[in-house]
């Protein structure tokens, strides 16, 4: 393998790294909500949601005491968008960590993720965006 090869690869892997495994989810969306089918969240448990005029999705997260979890993937220091590594929510920027329920676990951000109600309605996951009940 030539050095020039070498190198082309490395930054292939890099740059999938930590996100590669979660899926994106296009919702369906109606006033204040965005609607997914549950199995959409697949045998992980977890997908960004994602309207085309969303800056940022939301990453979804079915927690180990098998509550659904919504938070808005956007850092609360600058605006990156934290990826899922392990156990927490990751920001590759300046390297803020947060828990999957938006909580800062690691600094510089000081404020946590903005995180949304959940319902589970049938089949359906159902994030409120703008408050439970708002239409
Ligand atoms: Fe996330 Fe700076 S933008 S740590």
């Amino acid at each position: 393998m030539l050095r020039r090869d070498f190198v082309v690869l490395g930054v292939s892997a890099l740059s999938l790294g930590g996100c590669a495994g979660v899926r994106y989810v296009a919702p369906r969306a109606s006033p204040g909500r965005l609607v997914i089918a549950l199995a959409d969240l697949g045998d992980d448990g977890q997908a960004f949601v994602q309207t085309p005029d969303m800056q940022r999705p939301v990453y979804l997260r079915r927690l180990a005491s098998g509550e659904i979890v919504a938070v808005l993937a956007s850092c609360t220091h600058q605006g990156c968008q934290p990826e899922p590594v392990a156990d927490r929510l990751a920001c590759p920027c300046h390297g803020s960590e947060f828990s999957f329920e938006g909580l800062v676990l690691q600094g510089p951000a000081e404020r946590p993720l903005t995180r949304y109600d959940v319902t589970e309605e049938g089949g359906d996951v159902v994030v409120w965006l703008a408050g439970r009940g708002a239409a």
